[in-house]
């Protein structure tokens, strides 16, 4: 019997306080059987809006209250509002356990397998010109020197005018420059650092302000980006990094210079390599050098990335010009110092005879990953 039947049965039964607690009892049945038979949440709200919906046989019950004779009323009232309470109840069971079976088909379906092995993470790595850096950097703490970090927008002054290279100076020519705010500063234009040298000036006024009547020995590295304003070929970029360094203290002489930067070479390049110094000319170094290693792809016997020579060049260097220590705040009667400047691309270019410069900014992952 469809609940449609029992309604239009119970209608029949006008009145008749015991065939109304009968219809209710099997209107009662009838809906906990088909709520056993929903099996989803759709299901389930159509089951409510049958059974216990506006339109219900048992809300038709409820209207039909009134029509029943006063002491019939209370009898049948109370029964219907049983049956109600009862179907809200197993409703709400209901519900639950098709939710809790619901979880369960989840957990069981879209089990996670924990015993699968993960996906490894791709590691990036540092670009060759980093790692190199590092490596320097690295080599110079151990000698005891400290990094400095100087800044990579300069002013003509430090750049050049306190580093004894007086404007029109020729040296100049040697390093083109990215002048970026000229306007009003005809004497003193800020550019793009050429060389890291400037970061000299800075770090010598920096310690000689912390004692300026006794300032202390100066030990440091200072590295990073260089710009200059050149034409781009396999064997110039207009950015490169340097590593210069510097010691500032007194007594110090050439052979210091000529010490440090040998245990530099064989720190970096292996404990038999063979140097060599070469006059040169530098306008903040007095005497100033170059300094080469023995070129270690053909041992000293000549090939093409010597360029037949042998010899490797692979760093300036000098004594501290008198005048660029005073510049510093360092009395020249009393202190004397050495410095050099090298290049970590160049280096790499070495070692594993790249011969390209451009390869380092290319950005070609194909040049970048084999470091
Ligand atoms: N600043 C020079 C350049 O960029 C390199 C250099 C040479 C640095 C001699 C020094 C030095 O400190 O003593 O070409």
């Amino acid at each position: 019997m469809g609940t449609g039947d029992l309604f239009v049965a119970m209608n029949d039964l006008k009145s008749l306080e015991v065939g109304m607690l009968e219809q209710l009892k099997a209107l009662q049945q009838v809906a906990l059987e088909a709520l056993n038979s929903a099996e989803t949440e759709e299901a389930l709200q159509v089951w409510r809006a049958t059974h216990l919906g506006r339109n219900s046989p048992l809300m038709q019950v409820f209207a039909a209250l009134g029509k029943l004779p006063k002491e019939e009323r209370p009898a049948v009232g109370q029964e219907a509002n049983r049956v109600k309470a009862a179907l809200e109840a197993a409703f709400e069971a209901r519900r639950e356990a098709i939710q809790a079976a619901a979880l369960t088909r989840s957990l069981e379906q879209e089990r996670v397998d924990v015993t699968l092995p993960g996906r490894r993470a791709r590691m990036g790595r540092l670009h060759p010109s980093t790692q190199q850096l590092r490596l320097v950097l690295d080599i110079l703490k151990e000698m005891g020197f400290q990094v400095f970090l100087s800044r990579e927008v300069e002013t003509d002054e430090f750049n050049f005018q306190l580093l004894n290279f007086p404007p029109h100076h020729p040296a100049r020519e040697m390093q083109d420059s990215f002048y970026i705010e000229t306007e009003g500063r005809s004497e003193n234009p800020v550019l793009l650092r050429t060389h890291t040298s400037p970061g000299q000036i800075h770090a010598m006024r920096y310690f000689s302000s912390l004692n300026p009547e006794n300032p202390p020995p100066i030990r440091i590295a200072l590295p990073g980006m260089c710009f200059r304003y050149e034409q781009v070929t396999a064997r110039s970029e207009m950015q490169f990094n340097q590593v210069e360094g510097l010691a500032v203290g007194e007594g110090i002489t050439f052979s210091d210079l000529k010490g440090t930067l040998t245990d530099f070479a064989r720190r970096m390049f292996g404990q038999d390599v063979r140097t060599r110094f070469r006059p040169d000319h530098f306008p903040f170094t007095e005497p100033s050098a170059e300094m080469d290693v023995e070129c270690f792809v053909c041992g000293g016997q000549g090939c093409s990335v010597c360029k037949r020579s042998g010899w490797l060049e692979i760093l300036g260097c000098g004594m501290v010009h008198p005048i660029v220590l005073q510049n510093g705040g360092y009395d020249p009667r009393r202190y004397s110092g050495f410095a050099w400047g090298m290049g970590p691309e160049r280096q790499l270019m070495l070692r594993y005879k790249i011969d390209d410069i451009r390869y380092f900014w290319g950005n070609d992952l194909r040049f970048l990953e084999q470091f």
